[in-house]
């Protein structure tokens, strides 16, 4: 097993006239190239293709697109300025649905807008240094997940995980793995089992490129392997991350994770949810009002250049699933372990 260093998932390079510099994780393990995000409409693409990806990072990853949407803005007109980053963020917001922590960055940078006052010009400072605060309080909010959990990691444990909630999902160290990552850094010995995870396999791609890297032993499963697994005793907890919570505790998180939580607790094995809470949605009651972002039937029937399903035959890809609060065990976020997982203890969290 190897320790190397990780590609950030996404940083700002330069002052105003820079570029977000986004990791391609669409062509991960194979390959690690940089692509340069100079205007709001390859950030668009880069999040709408999953090159940037995971709850945390696209809210860092749609803050910068507003930046490079209003940065090259010409005269000295405010009103005119924030009509323009109103359209830049309304555009952005229509890249994906269900992550709750892009429309939340958005609203942040508009709030930054508005509250900031001076010059179009300090208009533009004010929106970058809030964009880099974003990742930077997005990078600490993880380091602290991590401590939080990380006690949840016993000697010799067996952690299956799904989909990738780690350091390419977020700005830095990942939620569901900032949790063995501190785990790791401890010395404690332990085996994840990493979820493929249909249709895009974030899970045989990402966790365990970025799990491989950082010397942590990890095997990698097929989705429908988990409940073999959990039978034979080699699964002593669930860790995964989350795209939204709900103000009742129900979990968004990848397609997949549900089904997970059922066997979990069929097996009476505990399943937690690591997140930061920037992925709060207080204003959805439950899990109804999360949105369900529903993806190309390609990506199941011919996904990696080769054809899966008949063409004639229908294919449906809903990329989320909810799993209701009374599955979840706890939720660790940056300020602790919340356990029951209720509308009383999520009320309880603040957000940034
Ligand atoms: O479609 P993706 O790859 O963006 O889905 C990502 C997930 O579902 C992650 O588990 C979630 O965003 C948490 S990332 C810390």
């Amino acid at each position: 097993m190897t320790e190397q260093a990780l590609p950030k998932s996404i940083e700002w390079i330069g002052g105003l006239d820079g570029y977000a510099a986004v990791l391609d994780q669409t062509l991960l393990p194979g390959e690690v190239r940089i692509i340069e995000c100079g205007d709001t409409e390859t950030m668009w693409g880069a999040i709408r293709r999953l090159c940037v990806r995971g709850a945390p990072a696209i809210g860092v990853a749609a803050a910068m697109g507003v930046v490079l949407g209003i940065r090259d803005f010409q005269g000295g007109d405010r009103q005119r300025f924030l009509r323009q980053l109103t359209s830049v963020c309304d555009h952005l917001a229509a890249s994906r649905p269900t992550a709750v922590n892009l429309f939340w960055a958005i609203e942040r940078m508009k709030r930054k807008a508005d509250w900031t006052p001076g010059t179009v010009n300090d208009l533009k400072a004010a929106l970058l240094a809030e964009a880099k605060a974003i990742r930077d309080e997005d990078a600490a909010m993880c380091r602290a997940i991590g401590q939080a959990g990380e006690a949840l990691v016993t000697e010799g444990a067996g952690v299956l995980t799904h989909c990738n909630a780690g350091a390419l999902a977020t700005a830095e160290y990942g939620t569901a793995l900032a949790i063995l990552y501190a785990a790791h850094e401890r010395g404690r010995q332990f085996r994840v089992y990493a979820d493929e995870t249909r249709p895009l396999l974030q899970g045989s791609r990402l966790t365990a490129w970025e799990l491989d890297r950082a010397g942590i032993d990890t095997t990698v499963i097929c989705d429908n392997m988990a409940g073999l697994l959990m039978k034979q005793g080699k699964v002593d907890l669930v860790v995964t991350g989350a795209d939204r919570i709900a103000a009742n505790g129900d979990v968004a998180n990848k397609i997949g994770t549900y089904s997970l939580a059922v066997l979990a607790n069929a097996h009476d094995i505990p399943f937690y949810v690591a997140a930061p809470s920037s992925t709060l949605d207080l204003a959805a009651p439950d899990g109804n009002a999360i949105p369900i972002e529903e993806r190309s039937p390609d990506e199941i029937r011919r996904g990696f250049g080769r054809q899966t399903a008949p063409d004639n035959v229908p294919c449906y890809c809903p990329a989320f699933d909810v799993t209701p609060a009374a599955l979840v065990h706890g939720i660790v976020t940056e300020h602790g372990l919340t356990s029951p997982v209720n509308e009383q203890e999520i009320a309880k969290l603040q957000k940034p």
